[in-house]
């Protein structure tokens, strides 16, 4: 049986869709049929998911024109011609333009699952279940969907919303310790950016979340989606406020660039990220040491890196400066004014960045 925890809404007018949360979702045939507005259904997955959750899916559909396709898994297939697997797929069972398509897995499954539909026969539907944290609190929330280009991550996308998310928190029962604690990192983002209460229910919870206590996790997935579904319906396009969601994220991609995709997880980089935005601010006097303090124990709670891996500072700013947060030359930095109180800014001495990625980094 199905338990829902929770459900919420994520408010774009006509795109409107909502994001449930619970346990055993996957087997409720039900509530995902309720929104699959087709017979035919592709599933997309991977083949670390796939063995794991596809059949249970495939059962909770029965009676529809269910077909999977499973591709493989890692960050490394995120591309076009992974992509093209999808539409080799859908073409060949001659999926019309009023399928569906559902998204079973981590982020990269999501994000290039949308991105298939949203190009698809010029759109079709789509749902989302996704199945590590990360995807669960961010990436299958909003409407960003894309691959990569060898010359960027996440060049080539589209903004496309799903008609519904299904979080069904107990497939996190698999997912190793290290993916857990990656996803941790967007879920403290969300507390540091505007929403101090949550931040210090972190403080308090992290050890259930790591426990994986059911309770704590479908809390806290719900304060996520909740936190980032606000910004989105503010600004689903990133014209203003949504840039905040990129809080730790400058320094992170430096560091996850910097390294070599696959040495550091995107969340590991984003934790060290958010402590260096914190260490930058209060460098600056905008944040006192306390703060700083508490942020820099959270991220470690969580099991995360509190400081960056050994890179020279001209490499880092480099590296900062290649990041798409650029705009008519000048570097826009989220940072801190407290916990809770996360600004983006171009208004910092840009030279006080050099000094302090040499204090960092060691470069
Ligand atoms: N669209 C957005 O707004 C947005 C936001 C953040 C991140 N992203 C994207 O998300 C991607 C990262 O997502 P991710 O961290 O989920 O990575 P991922 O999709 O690679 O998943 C991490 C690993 O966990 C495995 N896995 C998935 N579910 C599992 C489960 N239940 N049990 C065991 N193993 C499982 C995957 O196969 C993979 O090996 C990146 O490509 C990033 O660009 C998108
Ligand atoms: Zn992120």
């Amino acid at each position: 049986m199905s338990q829902l925890m929770a459900s919420l809404e994520v408010a774009l007018g006509e795109r409107s869709y909502p994001i449930y949360i619970g346990r055993h979702l996957l087997d409720d045939g039900q509530r995902l049929r309720a929104h699959i507005p087709s017979s035919q259904v592709m599933v997309i997955t991977n083949e670390v998911v796939a063995p794991l959750y596809l059949e249970r899916l495939e059962k909770a559909l029965a009676g529809l024109d269910v077909a999977a396709v499973v591709l493989p898994d890692g960050e490394q297939y995120k591309d076009l011609d992974t992509l093209n697997r999808i539409y080799d797929a859908l073409l060949e069972r001659r999926f019309d333009r009023g399928c569906t398509l559902a998204a079973l897995g981590g982020g990269v499954v999501g994000d290039m699952t949308g991105f298939a539909a949203a190009t698809y026969q010029r759109g079709v539907h789509f749902i989302q279940v996704p199945t590590t944290l990360l995807a669960q609190v961010d990436s299958s929330v909003g409407g960003k969907t894309g691959v990569n280009h060898p010359l960027g991550k996440n060049m080539i996308g589209a903004f496309y919303q799903p008609r519904a998310v299904f979080i069904d928190i107990d497939t996190l029962g698999t997912l190793p310790d290290r993916e857990l604690s990656a996803g941790l990192a967007e879920v403290i983002k969300y507390g540091l950016i505007d929403d101090p209460e949550f931040f210090a229910w972190l403080e308090e919870n992290m050890e259930a979340l790591r426990r994986r206590e059911p309770a704590a996790l479908a809390h806290a997935i719900e304060r996520s989606c909740a936190d980032k579904a606000r910004v989105v319906a503010e600004d689903e396009r990133e014209a203003g406020r949504r840039a905040l969601l990129n809080l730790g994220h400058t320094f992170g991609h430096a560091i996850e660039t910097g390294m070599g995709y696959g040495e550091w997880l995107h969340g590991e980089a984003v934790g060290a990220g958010m402590c260096m935005a914190a260490r930058f601010s209060h460098r600056l006097g905008w944040l006192d040491a306390e703060a700083v303090a508490r942020i820099e124990s959270l991220v470690a709670a969580a099991g995360l890196p509190t400081r960056p891996p050994p890179l020279a500072a001209e490499r880092f700013e480099a590296l900062m400066a290649v990041d798409k947060k650029v705009q008519q030359g000048q570097l826009r930095l989220v940072l801190l004014r407290g916990i809770g109180q996360a600004v983006v800014t171009a208004q910092f001495p840009q030279e006080q960045l050099r000094l302090f990625l040499e204090a960092e980094a060691g470069g």
